[in-house]
Order: C-alpha cells, then structure tokens, then sequence
C-alpha cells in the first residue's frame, strides 16, 4: 500500500481506484436491480393476501377454506407453487365440474393472480416451487444430449403421450394430451407435480438435467415458431440483464482505463 500513501501516486492506483469504484457500482445494481420471479423468491406478505383472497372466491368450495381438501377437490397442503402455476395458467383450474378431467383451457386469471394464488398455496405446506427459466431453458444443450432426452422420453413418457408426444387415451375415457405446443416451463412442472393420472417424476427419478433434456428434445421435434423479438437463447430477462450486465460494464471499465491513461500522459 505504499503507492496509496506516498504523495505522487502510482499511475496504476488510479486505474484500480476506478476499478474498486466500478465494482461498488456492481454490488450496489445487484442489491437493488429486480430480480426474475422465481422458488428462491420469498414472496410478499401482500401477495400471499391476495392470493387467499383470490383462492377464498375461486377455489375453497372445492378444495376448502384452508385449502384442507374437499369431497369435491384434493388437499392442496404441500402441492407447491409449481402445482398451482401449472394447473391455473393451463386453464385447469379452476374447474367447472367435478368428475371430468380438467379441460385446458384460456386461463381466467392474469400472471400475477397466478403467482399470489401459488404463493399463498405455497404456505400451506412445503412442495415444489415455480422453475427458474434456466432450469428448463435447454441452452446450450449439445446434440447427443438432445438426442438422449428423446431416448428418456420413449422410456418414461410415450407410453401415455406417444412416441412424438402427440397424445393417446387413456382408460375410463381420460387422455394423456398431445405434447405440441406445449411450454416448456408447462412441461417442466407437469413432470415435477404429475396432473391426475400422470406420475410424479420427482428429481430423483429424472435429475432437472434429464428434464431438460427432454423439453429440449420435444421442443426440437415439435419445432414451435418463436414468439417473435430478440430472444437472446430464449431464457428472458435474466440473459437480457446479464448481457448489459457484461457489455455495459466491459464498455465502462474500458473507458475509464482510457481516461486515466490520457490523464497520466497529459501530465
Ligand atoms: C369444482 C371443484 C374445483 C374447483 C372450483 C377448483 N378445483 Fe382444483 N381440483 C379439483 C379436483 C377434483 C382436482 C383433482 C383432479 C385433477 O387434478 O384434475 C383438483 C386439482 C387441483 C390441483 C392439483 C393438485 C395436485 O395434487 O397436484 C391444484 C394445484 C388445484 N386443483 C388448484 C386449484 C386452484 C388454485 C383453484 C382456484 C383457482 C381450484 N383448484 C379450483 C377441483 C376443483
Ligand atoms: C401414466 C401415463 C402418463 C405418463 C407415463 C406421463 N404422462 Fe404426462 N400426462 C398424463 C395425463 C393423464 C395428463 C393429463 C393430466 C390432466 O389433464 O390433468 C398428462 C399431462 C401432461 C402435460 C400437460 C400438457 C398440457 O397440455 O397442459 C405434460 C406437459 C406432460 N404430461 C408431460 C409428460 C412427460 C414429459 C412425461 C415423461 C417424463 C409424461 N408426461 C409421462 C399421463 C402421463
């Protein structure tokens, strides 16, 4: 530190100040900038009020005041934010009539009326939260790997769903759906939560790995038009802010570094 004390200063010093200072900045963005909603999130005490309220209207004359269980509808204590996102923004929830399966269906409610019912859900016991989009987002997935997500999906999946996921019945006149079109967050919890007669593929039946896998396989044979904009490996915002992240500060760093050499030459 003998270059900090001494009065004519090291022309590096300066560079590592501005450094120093630059990486403040960092630590301050990152403590405040938004993050993207997801399990790690705790949610708000008023979004959890909401979401009771939401649920008191929409939901208990099935499922219970306390979300207990019903004749009508099962318990929902531990089913997990992933569960109610799933159900609710298929349109399976809530439903109209008790004994059919759950048509899919334009979901009633908004993004945010879902996430404040899966939050308040989610106090009820302990399940599977909402995926991060990186979990399921298949970047940077080699071929083979992709190729090994079609091969766990003919051994776990295509015995309800058919060999290219385009859905098949099932007894007692239920369905397994066709797979096409089908999100990849969607299919991510469906095989986290297992809807009706489908079972749970907990993580450690398939690793979040092989669950990708298999989304990226589908998404791959089913080859969905992109929903249009920059779409920066398909991940959302999180990518977005890491590029600027990166590019922004990259860009600052070097200009300062400029700054400082011109103000030592011009000396
Ligand atoms: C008419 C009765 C009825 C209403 C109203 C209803 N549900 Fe359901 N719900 C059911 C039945 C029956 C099932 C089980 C069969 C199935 O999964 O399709 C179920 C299943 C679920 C599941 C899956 C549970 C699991 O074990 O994975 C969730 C989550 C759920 N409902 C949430 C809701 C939410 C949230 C609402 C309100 C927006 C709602 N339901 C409204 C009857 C209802
Ligand atoms: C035993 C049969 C069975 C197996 C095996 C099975 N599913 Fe399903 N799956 C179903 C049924 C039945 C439904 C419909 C549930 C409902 O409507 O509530 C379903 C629903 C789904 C949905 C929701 C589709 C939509 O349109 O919302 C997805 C996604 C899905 N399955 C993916 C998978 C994947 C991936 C696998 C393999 C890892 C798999 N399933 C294995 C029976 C099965």
């Amino acid at each position: 530190m003998r270059f900090l004390s001494s009065r004519r200063r090291h022309p590096a010093a300066k560079v590592l100040l501005l450094v120093a200072a630059l990486f403040a900045v960092g630590a301050l963005y990152a403590a405040v900038a938004p993050t993207e909603q997801s399990s790690a999130e705790p949610a708000t005490s008023q979004q959890v009020k909401e979401g009771q309220q939401l649920f008191a209207q929409n939901c208990s004359s099935c499922h219970g005041l306390n979300g207990e269980g019903t004749s009508q509808g099962p318990t929902l204590q531990g089913v997990g934010a992933a569960a109610v996102d799933f159900q609710v923004s298929t349109g399976r929830m809530p439903l109209a009539q008790p004994g059919e399966q759950a048509p899919i269906k334009p979901s009633e409610f908004s993004e945010q009326e879902v996430a404040a019912l899966a939050a308040y859900v989610d106090t009820l016991g302990p399940g599977p939260g909402v995926p991060d989009p990186s979990t399921y987002s298949g970047e940077g997935l080699t071929d083979e790997e992709i190729a090994r997500g079609g091969e766990l999906f003919r051994t776990n999946c295509s015995a309800c769903h058919n060999f290219t996921g385009q859905g098949g019945a099932l007894p007692e006149g239920k369905q397994a759906p066709s797979l096409v079109g089908v999100s990849s967050k969607h299919l991510y919890e469906a095989m986290l939560t297992g809807p009706q007669q489908m079972p749970v593929f907990s993580d450690e039946v398939l690793t979040p790995k092989d669950k990708a896998q298999i989304i990226a396989y589908l998404q791959t044979i089913h080859a969905q038009p992109n929903n249009g904009g920059l779409s920066l490996g398909g991940i959302g915002p999180v990518s977005e802010g890491v590029v600027i992240w990166t590019v922004g500060i990259g860009v600052l760093i070097g200009f300062a570094i400029w700054i400082t050499a011109r103000g030592v030459r011009s000396r």
